[in-house]
């Protein structure tokens, strides 16, 4: 069985793109991270790579994680400045075993010293949209890009890529590169990807919070719905309004499934035998929603 989910719409074409490969027994992390580099380099997307929306001072800060599942390796990098590829930088780590995460200059000095094209990633229309952004005082969401895979030879991967919060503080840091908030993979169980606001998914620890409750025998869905919930409603409980969380899993056999707490996202994805295709997502708790929510009612006070 071969397998592979992408969050939000624009990855169905990285799908459709990479699952043939998939098929004909290209390797899961080689192929999550072909997915994600195509919507890196796809200017239109502006969550990510070449064309993101750029922090407050007008420079683009990128982060990426990849994970294997066998040894559970990972490489990571943050506030990636000058190449709009850190997926391939936190490729490129996996094998350095020494080394997880690097940021910032260290990380761009480690792209600089693996030939990784050096270019400037904001553009025209990304500038346009930052300076509309910034007379608005308003963030655009948090659409990260991720990839869950899973090959014929039963092997897992997941990558994750994201320009981040747009205007936010410079040296600002998602929940994208961190291990369990951002992303996981177990081939023992399956992996699991997050996208929204960082600062509220990195409480939960979402990622590896879903492969757990996988492991326990939860479905990718029931195990995305609870991860999703149980952290939305633990940041209700301490006060706090939680902003847009979403998650994708994918089990070992290639199953897949979904939650959200907003009604904005959906996901792509294909396995042996079932198509391309684009998937809406229901939310399961609503973060719009006026009332308390049904789980603390009666508990409000006490
Ligand atoms: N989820 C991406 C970020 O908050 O940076």
């Amino acid at each position: 069985m071969w397998a592979i989910i992408g969050t939000w719409h624009f990855s169905l074409q990285a799908i459709e793109a990479f699952a043939p490969r998939l098929a004909a027994g290209d390797g899961a992390m080689d192929t999550a991270v072909a997915a994600a580099r195509m919507i890196e380099d796809d200017e239109r997307v502006d969550s990510v790579g070449r064309g993101g929306i750029p922090n407050a001072q007008g420079e683009c800060e990128l982060d990426a994680a990849v994970m294997e599942g066998r040894a559970l390796r990972i490489g990571a990098v943050a506030g990636f400045c000058h190449c709009p590829n850190p997926i391939l930088a936190a490729r490129a780590l996996v094998d350095h075993a020494e080394y997880n995460l690097l940021c910032g200059v260290g990380a761009d000095a480690f792209a600089r010293s693996l030939g990784l094209p050096q270019q400037p990633i904001l553009t025209e229309a990304a500038l346009a949209r930052w300076q509309q952004l910034r007379q608005q005082r308003q963030d655009k969401g948090h659409d990260t890009v991720c990839f869950l895979a899973l090959s014929a030879d039963a092997r897992m991967a997941v990558a994750v890529t994201t320009s981040g919060m747009s205007l936010k503080l410079p040296g600002r840091v998602g929940d994208s590169p961190l291990v369990g908030s951002g992303f996981y993979a177990d081939d023992e169980v399956g992996a699991a990807a997050a996208t929204g606001l960082g600062e509220d998914i990195m409480k939960g620890v979402v990622s590896f919070r879903a492969v757990e409750a996988m492991r326990q025998g939860l479905s990718p869905r029931q195990a995305a719905e609870q991860a999703v919930r149980e952290t939305h409603l633990r940041l209700v409980r301490g006060g706090h309004k939680p902003d847009n969380i979403a998650m994708v899993c994918l089990d070992k056999y290639g199953n897949f499934g979904a939650a959200a707490n907003h009604r904005e996202f959906a996901y792509a994805a294909a396995r042996e035998g079932l198509a391309p295709a684009l998937y809406p997502v229901e939310p399961v708790i609503d973060n719009q929603a006026t009332a308390l929510p049904r789980e603390l009612q009666g508990l409000a006070g006490s």
